[in-house]
């Protein structure tokens, strides 16, 4: 049984180094997942895939179904999950296709269905969520960017914004003087759902573009979709080299 899945975000619909065995649909108690499940091998190590968006990339990020997506992953026999995302750099030092692996976050997301833990409850539940991302899995992803050479960020706090516009100058700098690095539209309910659900889940973002007011004057669609092919080869090459160890 794969251990392993990957959630494929914004230029992440398939995996070209994925050989893919079947698809699965799978319904859940929570609604439908993003698509059916790719079941495969990478470098010979069973993998799930799921793409966050669908595979045709019509979901926005406010309409995922993200407690359907980790309950069917979960379902499946996945105990890790590397979920990739694109997001807007908010720190200097960050540059369009750079790979990063937050370390916190912080959600601004509104009216999104949140926890597991809503009906028929014996107690209340409170995760803990001190440090968000599962950090042996969070390791391995610093290892495996670094063997491979790759530039990559080992920290950074993630802004999770609800979209799917993009954000105002003005919100960008609130978000800075918050404590963010990165924003992106997608970390938020996932990576607390996952805890809930006791899965070792860390994110690989990707910059695709810097965030509003903080490069060019206006967010083109077309430069976040051209700076992504570059990072999502990135996240590639890195998959292939870490898939193997696990
Ligand atoms: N803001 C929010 N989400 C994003 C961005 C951004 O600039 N780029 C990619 N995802």
């Amino acid at each position: 049984m794969a251990e392993l899945a990957i959630i494929g975000g914004t230029g992440l619909t398939t995996l070209r180094n994925l050989e893919i065995d079947h698809r699965e649909v799978v319904h859940t108690p929570y609604g439908e997942p993003s698509g059916p499940l790719t079941f495969g091998k990478i470098r010979g190590k069973e993998i799930i895939f799921l793409a966050r968006h669908g595979y045709g990339h019509t979901i926005p990020p406010h309409k995922i179904n993200y407690r359907a997506n980790l309950w069917a992953l979960k379902e499946a026999g996945a105990s890790r999950v590397i979920a990739v995302g694109a997001v807007g750099g908010i720190h200097p030092d960050m540059s369009p296709g750079q790979l990063v692996f937050p370390d916190q976050i912080i959600d601004y997301t509104w009216s999104r269905y949140n926890t597991f833990h809503e009906e028929d409850l014996d107690h209340v539940v409170h995760i803990d969520f001190t440090r968000p991302y599962c950090e042996e899995l969070r390791a391995l992803l610093i290892k495996g960017a670094q063997s491979a050479g790759q530039d990559a960020l080992e920290t950074g706090t993630y802004g999770a914004t609800q979209g799917p516009r993009l954000e105002t100058a003005a919100e960008i700098d609130r978000l800075e003087r918050d404590g963010c690095d990165m924003v992106g539209m997608t970390g938020m309910p996932e990576a607390a759902l996952a805890r809930e659900l006791d899965l070792c889940y860390a994110t690989c973002a990707v910059i695709s573009n810097m965030a509003a007011g903080r490069g060019e004057d206006k967010i083109l669609m077309e430069d976040l979709t051209g700076n992504l092919g570059v990072g999502m080869n990135r996240v590639r090459t890195l998959l292939e080299e870490i898939i193997p160890g696990l």
